[in-house]
């Protein structure tokens, strides 16, 4: 089941003024990043309110965020949905036809489990289903 909105995601260019930007201008605060190695994307989180902002940047210069600031520049990149049970929820929305990026959920960041929802399956919008640590 869908619980939370999660977090909301922005690709950015530059990962050090992006995060004085949230920091400093906005006054969040930082939780700090994280590298996830199997998304090939370095990240960093600001908690706010019941939610929180990610900024993702490439790791190494590579990987599919790379790809996206190419194409695109920076931008919002994904939206990312909380579910208690992720292989149900997953199960749930391929039955009725939704296509996802991995056939499995793949390690994400704080240990989550975390599977992409094919943005042509919603309108365009890349959605990350997130099942946290604890949950698992
Ligand atoms: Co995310």
């Amino acid at each position: 089941m869908i619980t939370a909105l999660d977090h909301i995601a922005i690709a950015v260019p530059d990962f050090d003024k992006a995060i004085k930007r949230f920091m400093e201008d906005f006054g969040l605060t930082f939780e700090g990043t994280e590298d996830v190695e199997a998304a090939k994307t370095t990240t960093a989180f600001f908690p706010i309110e019941g939610t929180s902002i990610e900024l993702v940047h490439p790791l190494r210069g590579e990987g599919p965020i790379a790809g996206f600031l190419d194409k695109r520049g920076g931008g919002i990149h994904h939206i990312c949905f909380r579910s208690n049970d992720i292989e149900a929820d997953m199960a749930r929305l391929q039955e009725k036809g939704y296509r996802f990026l991995s056939e499995s959920p793949q390690p994400g960041a704080h240990n989550s489990r975390v599977v992409f929802i094919h943005p042509k399956s919603c309108d365009g919008v890349l959605i990350e289903l997130n099942q946290p640590a604890e949950d698992h």
